[in-house]
């Protein structure tokens, strides 16, 4: 017979969220299994509640107490597949810690995410932001992954073309409340070249590329993260609070003409713009009231001083992003899921 969900009541949530605010969730379970998950989401219906999915919690805003059922996705295991040559699958359970999975490949040679260490948080988060790094995007090596289609009921396979990723960005961060995202396979490979294009690794790694291997990589990406970006079990964040605009040809043309230093990296169309140079410019790094504030090393990150609350992040969000636009009339959109939805204060 299967065990019975274990759901718990009124828990506390500042270890399942990286800004660490200190909420509850009315109803709390965790599932390591497709069965678990199943029985986690016919009990909530059965309740009228809409579950909340957490993965690691390093993604997120929490604004209010979580009135509903969290439901804690811990389905792990992490296998090769398909080795084929140079190349080879890794299949990775959503709940798996996304830098322990890097290293994980690194060790066994493989390379395509060594550029992605330390990003906090799941795999099964991972794709949801399609999180990216020093020039290298998770869209860039996922082959495809396993999810529970939540208006069928069905388990489907999405393809890397299905995901529709971009920057930032993916067909989960516009359904959010449709797939359950429970197992993510990446297509690596031993023999392709790193990328090191990005102005930081390619001063760090000054030594010939025949030297490097993925391990070597990923702690250069791990020294350079440490330099500037704060460790969240120490000072409590979410990595970029906001992401860089992309604006279009002309508006660069006028921004470049009155701001000289400003920093964009072209694409064809559009230019993606440093938020974090703009903020800079504003005044706001290492900007602190009592709660809340702006790093003082990257003036993406907003972090969580002590108590704040998800209301002093957003309320610290909403004067840099008035600042930003009164001073370069560019809007900035910010990064995390807000919850509830509707939160975000945007324009
Ligand atoms: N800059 C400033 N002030 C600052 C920080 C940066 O003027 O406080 C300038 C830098 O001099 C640089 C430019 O802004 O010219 C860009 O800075 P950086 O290279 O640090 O990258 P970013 O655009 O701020 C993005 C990602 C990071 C990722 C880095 C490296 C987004 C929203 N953020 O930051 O991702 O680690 O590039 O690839 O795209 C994350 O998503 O949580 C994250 C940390």
């Amino acid at each position: 017979m299967a065990k019975p969900l274990s759901i718990r009541e009124n828990v506390c949530l500042r270890a399942f969220n990286t800004f660490q605010f200190d909420v509850r969730a009315r109803y709390f379970v965790s599932v390591r299994k497709v069965s678990e998950l199943m029985a986690a989401l016919l009990w909530a219906k059965e309740r009228n509640l809409d579950p909340l999915i957490l993965g690691g919690g390093s993604n997120l805003v929490l604004v209010d107490q979580v009135n509903t059922l969290v439901i804690h996705i811990a389905k792990m295991g992490k296998y090769w597949r398909d080795v084929e040559g140079d190349r080879a699958t890794l299949i990775l359970g959503a709940g798996e810690n996304w830098h322990d999975a890097v290293l994980y490949a690194a060790a066994a040679n493989y390379r395509g995410i060594e550029n992605l260490a330390l990003i906090p948080g799941t795999v099964g988060a991972a794709p949801v932001q399609n999180i990216g790094a020093y020039g290298v995007e998770l869209g860039d090596t996922l082959e495809s992954l396993l999810a529970l289609d939540c208006e069928t009921g069905e388990l489907v396979e999405l393809t890397n073309p299905d995901c529709r990723f971009s920057y930032r960005d993916s067909l989960f961060k516009h359904r959010p409340d449709r797939y359950i995202i429970l197992e993510v396979s990446l297509r690596l490979c031993r023999s392709k070249p790193f990328s090191l294009g990005y102005g930081e690794l390619r001063n760090y790694f000054a030594q010939p590329e025949g030297a490097l291997t993925p391990l070597t990589v990923a702690q250069g990406v791990m020294a350079i993260r440490r330099r500037k970006l704060p460790d969240p079990p120490q000072l409590p964040n979410a990595g970029s609070f906001f992401k860089n605009p992309e604006v279009s040809m002309p508006t660069w043309q006028r921004l470049r003409s009155e701001f000289p230093g400003i920093v964009g990296y072209p694409g064809t169309h559009k230019v993606k713009l440093a938020a974090a140079w703009m903020i800079d410019q504003c005044g706001w790094k290492g900007f602190r009231n009592e709660r809340v504030g702006v790093h003082n090393r990257q003036a993406l990150v907003l972090v969580n001083h002590a108590r704040g609350t998800g209301r002093d992040i957003l309320a610290l969000a909403d004067q840099i992003r008035s600042a930003v636009w009164a001073r370069f009339g560019v809007a900035l959109d910010i990064e995390p899921r807000v919850y509830p939805q509707g939160r975000e204060g945007r324009e």
